[in-house]
């Protein structure tokens, strides 16, 4: 690894960190990192790079990324029912991706660590008085009191057993049968399956049972391949506050190199980007796939000079780069992206998250997104791409397996009025199931529409 040769697993140190919390007591911060050193690694190298070379195939128009889960995990819902449900939804998501389209899906969660969230403001006015900001229960509650909002870091080590339990769940549905492809009728909910989007997804599921039948019938027993019995899945989240991914770095004993081992894939926030930031030189050293949010204030020559620093080798798979612009900025604002990576021969896999441009709140004040805005970004996004001849390798969505009520229109025709019936997020509007089953056909053709032409 061509580390920056200063770079060490505490050198983001001597860079100005954002989004941070101001910890009451650094001594107990330290006690907590000390603690989370000596852990075991939530994941291993070798899946990293597993990852990784999916990812690399992604770039190279052979594969499509599906990073999909909450906006923001929380200690309060860590249920088996509500992990099995978001993997539910992401699986279906990636069998019509699938079958649509003919492309593989990289599956990777929003889940197992994505508990940190950076702020508008670090603080908020309750009853006149200022108090901290809510930024994830890795940090604080949500509780509006000084008291439930002062940052605790026993809450790093709470984050890491919830994340540990939820990613071996994970393992047990993916590895143990669960995900498995002669399955996926089961994992059609009942609240999805009465959707006109829940019955076209089961009329594949139909297909792909009569498939694996016929081949049985025919002598090939595909029941019994790997690669149909197991899915890979891998996790992801923003890496936010610093001291707990450094705590989870550890050293690769064949490659010796630097993995940040709290998950497979980490990304940097739109907030937390800056070229000469502690968060880009945190990452820079981790040999993980590296995500970066790009919204609207980006400039390309700056944009170059991140993808420079994180990715000197310039390998595939190493740089997702993740654009959030809205519905309307995203015309002019990806297309001179795209020109100037072009140019300059830059290997990056582009995914669109459709979501953090089109938020807004309702006249009850509720934070919300409409469904058509979501769509129409990511028909932009395919539109461009189509046009530059670039690939548009993935999406990255905000979803729960519930039929929460959070974003507005799609195939439940949630209105703003009905926002409140089950508005559960912690933090930003989710897609519920049935509207991302809609999405995943919409995404699925769109995404035939480009490999056609390439
Ligand atoms: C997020 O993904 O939840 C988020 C805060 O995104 P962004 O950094 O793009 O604003
Ligand atoms: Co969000």
């Amino acid at each position: 690894m061509k580390n920056s040769s200063s770079w060490t697993i505490d050198s983001w140190k001597n860079f100005p960190a954002l989004q941070q919390p101001e910890w009451p007591d650094l001594s107990d911060l330290e006690k907590v990192v000390k603690e989370l050193s000596s852990c075991p690694p939530m994941v291993f190298a070798g899946e990293i790079r597993l990852l990784e070379n999916q990812l690399e195939k992604a770039c190279n128009r052979q594969a499509f990324l599906l990073q999909a889960g909450d906006c923001a995990e929380s200690f309060l819902d860590f249920s088996a029912d509500s992990i099995r449900d978001k993997l539910k939804v992401i699986l279906q998501m990636a069998v019509i991706l699938t079958y649509g389209s003919g492309v593989p899906v990289v599956k990777v969660g929003r889940i197992a660590g994505q508990f940190a969230k950076p702020r508008s403001s670090d603080t908020e006015i309750v009853d006149g008085v200022p108090i901290p900001s809510f930024r994830g229960h890795m940090v604080n509650d949500e509780t509006p009191t000084a008291e439930a909002r002062r940052p605790n870091p026993q809450r790093l080590i709470t984050a890491y057993n919830q994340s540990t339990s939820t990613l071996n769940l994970l393992r047990a549905f993916t590895k143990g049968g669960f995900a498995d492809l002669s399955r996926v009728h089961s994992w059609n909910r009942e609240f999805v399956s009465s959707s006109s989007a829940g019955q076209h997804y089961e009329k594949i599921a139909m297909d792909i049972e009569r498939a694996l039948s016929f081949m049985k019938a025919c002598g090939i027993d595909l029941y019994n391949e790997p690669t149909i019995k197991e899915v890979d899945f891998f996790t992801s989240h923003e890496a936010l506050i610093l001291e707990y991914e450094q705590a989870l770095t550890r050293i690769d004993s064949i490659t010796e190199d630097p993995y940040g081992c709290s998950a497979h894939m980490l990304w940097v926030g739109d907030r937390t980007r800056q070229l000469n930031g502690a968060h880009l030189e945190y990452v820079s050293g981790i040999k993980n796939p590296i995500g970066v949010k790009v919204g609207n204030s980006v400039e390309p020559d700056e944009l170059i000079q991140v993808i420079d620093k994180l990715n000197p080798e310039n390998k595939a798979g190493r740089i997702t780069l993740i654009t959030r612009f809205g519905r309307d900025k995203i015309q002019h604002k990806l297309p001179p992206l795209i020109e100037t990576v072009e140019k300059n021969g830059f290997n990056v896999l582009w995914i669109c998250d459709p979501m953090h441009g089109n938020t807004y709140v309702t006249e009850n004040n509720i934070k919300t997104r409409d469904f058509s805005d979501v769509m129409d970004e990511l028909k932009s996004f395919f539109e461009i791409h189509k046009k530059f001849g670039t690939w548009p390798g993935g999406i990255h969505i905000e979803l729960t397996g519930d039929g929460v009520t959070e974003c507005v229109g799609g195939e439940t025709e949630t209105s703003e009025e009905n926002l409140e019936l089950r508005y559960t997020t912690m933090c930003d509007p989710r897609l519920n199931a049935r509207q991302a089953i809609d999405m995943a056909f919409r995404v699925a053709d769109m995404l035939t529409a480009n490999k056609n032409r390439a």
